[in-house]
Order: C-alpha cells, then sequence, then structure tokens
C-alpha cells in the first residue's frame, strides 16, 4: 500500500450520490434471506431449549440493529443463570446438543474475550454465533438501531463503510483493525457532528429507557419517532457524506490528542479519559468510546503497524472520491 495525498479540495460529490444508493440497495439483504435468518433463529431456538429451557434467547449485532448486509452473519445471546457453572461449560455443552441436531462446524470459542460458540447453517449458508449473558452488546444494539431509525442517511454511510472496510481488509479486530461496530459508531458520531447536525446525541436527551447491566447503566431517549425529521435541515447528500467521513478520518480527525464519543456527541480528550499513557496493554492509538462500557476504548485493538493500514486507507478512500473517474466502484477494489 503506498500513501497518497489526502484529498484537498473536494468536487460536486452530489453526481455520485445515485451510484453510492445503488451499492447500498444491493447490499441490503432481501426478504429471502430474511426469512432464512428467522428459520435459523427458529431451530437454533429448539435446539437450545433442550438444553437451556430456561433461557432467553435475544440476538444482538447486525441481524437485530439494522446494519446488517447480506453477508452478515447472526449473533445469538442466551440470558439465564448459570448456577455453579461457568459459561464456557454450558457452551460446550450446548455445543453437543447441536452438533447432535445437524448444525455444521460447531466450535466452542472459549479463550475470547466473550466466549462464544460459532456454527453455521447448513440450509441456509448463515454463521451464527452464540453467547451468554453479554447484555452490554444487546443494550447496545438497541441504541444503533434506534439511531438508524432517526435518519436514513446513517444507514446508507455505514453500509458504505462497513463494506468498504470488508473490501480493503481494515475489518478485522482480531489483526488489530476495527469492528463493524467501531465503524458504526464512528459514522454516528460522524453525523453528530456535522451542521446542521444530522443526528442528535440519544445519551444527552431525557432518558425514556434504562437498563442496568452488572452495574453499568444504559440510558437514553428511545421515543425516537418523535425525531423523525432531525436532520432534515442538513441537505448534504450521501456522495458528500461519504467524502466527508474519510476526509476526517484522512485529515482532520486529531489521532493524538482526541477520542471521539457517541455518548456526548463530540469528541473528547483522551487526557480526560486518561487514555494518554499505556495501561494494561490498551495503546489507545485511535480512541473510540463504547457508549454504555465508557471505560472500553473499541481502538484498543490498533496497534502502530495497523494505524498506518488504516490511515493509508482513509486517504486512499479520500483521494478516490476525490479524483477518480468512477468512485463508486474504485472505492469498493478488493485490495
Ligand atoms: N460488540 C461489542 N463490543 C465490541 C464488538 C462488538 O459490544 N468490541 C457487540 C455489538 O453489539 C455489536 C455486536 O457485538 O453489534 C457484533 O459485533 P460485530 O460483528 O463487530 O458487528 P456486526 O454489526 O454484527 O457486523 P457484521 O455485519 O460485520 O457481522
Ligand atoms: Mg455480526
Amino acid at each position: 500500500r503506498t500513501r497518497g495525498s489526502p484529498a484537498e479540495r473536494r468536487r460536486d460529490m452530489d453526481a455520485f450520490a445515485p451510484g453510492f444508493l445503488a451499492v447500498y440497495e444491493s447490499l441490503k439483504p432481501s426478504g429471502e434471506q430474511r426469512s432464512k435468518q428467522e428459520q435459523l433463529v427458529d431451530s437454533l431456538a429448539r435446539s437450545v431449549r433442550k438444553e437451556c429451557p430456561h433461557a432467553q434467547m435475544h440476538l444482538y449485532g447486525s441481524c437485530a440493529n439494522s446494519f446488517g448486509t447480506s453477508h452478515s452473519d447472526v449473533d445469538v445471546c442466551l440470558e439465564m443463570e448459570t448456577g455453579a457453572e461457568s459459561a464456557v461449560e454450558v457452551l460446550v455443552r450446548l455445543a453437543d446438543v447441536l452438533r447432535a441436531d445437524g448444525f455444521e462446524n460447531v466450535e466452542a470459542i472459549t479463550g475470547a474475550r466473550v466466549p462464544i460458540v460459532r456454527m453455521s447453517d447448513p440450509g441456509s449458508g448463515f454463521s451464527c454465533d452464540i453467547c451468554i449473558n453479554n447484555l452490554l452488546a444487546v443494550a447496545n444494539t438497541r441504541l444503533l438501531k434506534d439511531y438508524a431509525r432517526i435518519d436514513e442517511r446513517l444507514l446508507q454511510l455505514a453500509f458504505l463503510v462497513k463494506h468498504w472496510a470488508k473490501q480493503r481488509g481494515v475489518n478485522e479486530a482480531y489483526r488489530g483493525t476495527l469492528s463493524s461496530y467501531a465503524y458504526v459508531l464512528m459514522c454516528i458520531n460522524f453525523l453528530q457532528l456535522r451542521e446542521p447536525r444530522i443526528l442528535p446525541c440519544l445519551q444527552a436527551m431525557e432518558p425514556t429507557y434504562t437498563l442496568t447491566v452488572d452495574g453499568t447503566e444504559c440510558a437514553y431517549f428511545d421515543r425516537v419517532d418523535q425525531l423523525q425529521g432531525f436532520g432534515a435541515g442538513n441537505k448534504a447528500s450521501i456522495g458528500e457524506l461519504l467524502w466527508g467521513f474519510f476526509h476526517y478520518w484522512a485529515s482532520q480527525h486529531r489521532y493524538k490528542r482526541d477520542v471521539i464519543s457517541v455518548r456526548l456527541g463530540k469528541t473528547i480528550r483522551k487526557q480526560e479519559k486518561g487514555w494518554t499513557t499505556r495501561v494494561g496493554g490498551d495503546r489507545h492509538l485511535m480512541c473510540i468510546e463504547d457508549p454504555f462500557e465508557t471505560g472500553h476504548d473499541l481502538g484498543r485493538v490498533v496497534d502502530r503497524q495497523t494505524i498506518w493500514i488504516i490511515r493509508e486507507e482513509m486517504e486512499r478512500a479520500a483521494t478516490v472520491l476525490q479524483n477518480d473517474d468512477d468512485p463508486c466502484a474504485t472505492l469498493f477494489e478488493p485490495y
């Protein structure tokens, strides 16, 4: 990868809006894919009931937060008392039941921060991750879904950014780049920072929804039907916003100084968070605050090498949007 020069001046990006909207439409899952997902969830629920009859099943991640593309997996969280057993022991037993019920490639991944069972469904081809009692993920899924209902430009921007990140190889948290969840938070924060604003800051408003998970309070204004048309004062098209997003991360974000915070709807100083020194192995080179688990930096996976890979890709994207003859195709070329 070579470092291109950052885009300095923008051309009229509105001209590319129809092309990008066509890409966005092609990424949205079809009705058929949705019903296949529902079938998978139903058959999974039957298997889970055998092993964990009292568990409540929640969908989270992109199958529930409305940012799912046709390639996204299905993320499931079981809410249950595990008694004397650890979550890992429950997952290992569950894996046996799932194998016996005909699910394929069933694997208990127990060493990760969040232990899961991963498997695939031979009928639909979908892959599925199951975890236990990760209710913060269920809460942040709900928050993202509510943001998505306020202005459709968030869905458009986030689908295109996720697609770009997957195509360009910068959507692999286990290899030092960012998770899809992190990219969606970056998109929300970007739209909160437009002038006039395109998205409000739901956590800064009077809470109408509150859930406390392990001592962490998840509270925000969730009556988003009252916020329809919130961003109408800003007419920016998806072309302009996409360019603005990459330009922001290529040239404007102050990596050494700032943290992006969806919780506050702005950027704050690393100093305020104590994210200036390396604590417990976290490098804090690119800081993205989790909206509820505020001590959690989603950029902590980024290291000295991968930060340049990400920044170079941001620059390439901004330059492609600025100069390329066919940005709707070139932006998403596999690296
Ligand atoms: N999550 C989290 N903290 C992280 C990563 C993920 O809480 N550091 C939770 C979020 O609820 C997120 C879900 O796990 O929505 C799934 O994460 P991820 O796979 O990154 O996102 P998806 O939205 O499922 O994206 P994809 O379409 O790529 O599957
Ligand atoms: Mg997922």
